[in-house]
C-alpha cells in the first residue's frame, strides 16, 4: 500500500554537493516527493531522531556530524518506499555497500568516530510516523 517514509541528505551528502544526485535517483526510482526542506536541527530535535542510539559510543560524534551543516529532509511516498529506499541507499557503512546504492557509489570511510554515509532512510512504518512528525 502506499506509505511514507523520511529520507534525510545529511550534512555530508548536502557539503558534498550530492543533493541533486540523489534526488535524481530518488526520482528515476519513480517515488514521489510529498515535501522537501532545508533544515539545521538543533541537538534536541536530533536526540529525539537518534533516542535509540543514546549511550552508543559513535552517538555524541553523531550529534555533532548532524549539527555540522545542514541536512535536506524529504517526505517521500509510494508503494513500498520504505524498503525501496533503505535498498537504494545501501547498506550502514559506506565502504562495504553495493556499488549501485547511494553509499556503495557516493560514499567511503573519512576515518572519523562517526560514519558519514550521506543519506537516512526510516527502518519501519512506526519510525517512519515518528520521524516524520519530528523533522515536518
Ligand atoms: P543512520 O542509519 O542514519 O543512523 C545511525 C547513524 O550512526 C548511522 O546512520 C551512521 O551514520 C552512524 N553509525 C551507525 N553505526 C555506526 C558505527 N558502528 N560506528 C560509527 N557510526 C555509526
Amino acid at each position: 500500500a502506499t506509505e511514507e517514509t523520511l529520507v534525510l541528505v545529511k550534512p555530508d551528502g548536502v557539503a558534498r554537493g550530492l543533493t541533486g544526485a540523489i534526488l535524481a535517483r530518488i526520482e528515476a526510482k519513480g517515488y514521489s516527493l510529498v515535501d522537501i526542506r532545508l533544515v539545521e536541527p538543533d541537538r534536541e530535535t536530533l536526540e529525539r531522531h537518534y533516542a535509540e542510539h543514546e549511550g552508543k559510543p559513535f552517538y555524541e560524534p553523531l550529534l555533532e556530524f548532524m549539527m555540522s551543516g545542514p541536512s535536506v529532509a524529504i517526505r517521500l511516498a509510494g508503494n513500498r518506499v520504505i524498503e525501496g529506499f533503505r535498498s537504494l541507499a545501501g547498506t550502514t557503512d559506506p565502504t562495504t555497500a553495493a556499488p549501485g546504492t547511494i553509499r556503495g557509489d557516493l560514499g567511503r570511510d573519512w576515518g572519523l568516530k562517526v560514519q558519514q554515509n550521506l543519506v537516512h532512510g526510516s527502518d519501519s512504518p512506526e519510525s517512519a510516523a515518528r520521524e516524520l512528525d519530528i523533522w515536518f
